[in-house]
């Protein structure tokens, strides 16, 4: 596919070089200097190059929107209408301090950008690892037991292609159903984040939530 990466700190651009060593064609965009972008598709690989967040939208079958929060409506003018877009967020709506989730309980940040694009197919995934497990997961990828990532949405075609990605990068993709189902990840993302950043754990407690009581279980 071709995946147009949206926002490229530490998810995007660990997401865009899994998407490109996976054989899509990936287009990193929207980061503070071109320089960065260029460096991220040089690293990437023949299937990568840098653009402009319009660029990166124009023909992709899949859009990663991997920004804070507070930069959702610079990215959105610059790429301008996108209907039928598929858009994997791995965005969560973090106030601008990132002490707390801006909107949460009786709507999401994934329900907040179908909102503000109505035509474009939002799915909501990715957010509920650190994006240091990220090629740890990718690099196990052929094992028989991979560590599950779930994914919810409203859009089945959206969905389809979020489950591709998700696989892609080394995870068993998990359907939790529609879009408002967001309300309970982004919460639990955040459990991760502090587990992860602030417990003992480190980031590879995102692994062990899957299976509780197996045998990586906690
Ligand atoms: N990091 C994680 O482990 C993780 C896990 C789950 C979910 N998330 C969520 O994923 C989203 C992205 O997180 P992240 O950690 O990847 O954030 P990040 O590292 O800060 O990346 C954000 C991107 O936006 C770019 N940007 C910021 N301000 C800009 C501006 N004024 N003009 C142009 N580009 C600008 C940054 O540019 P530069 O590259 O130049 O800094 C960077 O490429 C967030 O909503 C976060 O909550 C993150």
């Amino acid at each position: 596919m071709r995946v147009g990466i949206l926002g490229s700190g530490l998810m995007g651009a660990k997401l865009g070089a899994l998407f490109a060593r996976a054989g899509h064609d990936v287009t990193f965009s929207y980061a503070r200097s071109e320089q960065k972008l260029k460096r991220l598709a040089r690293e990437a690989g023949k299937n990568a190059q840098a653009g402009a967040p319009r660029e990166a939208a124009q023909d992709a079958d899949a859009l990663l929107f991997a920004v804070h929060w507070s930069r959702m409506d610079d990215v959105f003018r610059q790429i301008g209408d996108v209907p039928g877009k598929v858009i994997v967020s791995c965005s969560l709506p973090m106030n601008a301090d990132n002490t707390e989730l801006a909107i949460a309980g009786k709507s999401s940040g994934a329900e907040a950008l179908a909102k503000r694009l109505p035509k474009a197919r939002i799915v909501s995934a990715f957010n509920t690892v650190p994006s240091e497990v990220l090629f740890d997961v990718f690099a196990g990828r052929r094992k028989a037991t991979k560590p599950s990532l779930v994914y919810c949405g409203d859009d089945s075609r959206g969905k389809k292609v979020a489950a591709e990605l998700i696989r892609d990068v080394g995870f068993d993709p998990v359907d939790l159903g529609a879009l408002r189902m967001a309300r309970y990840t982004e919460p639990f993302a955040l459990l991760v984040a502090q587990i992860a950043y602030e417990g003992k754990g480190g980031p590879a407690i995102a692994y062990r939530f899957e299976r509780f009581g197996g045998e990586r279980g906690v």
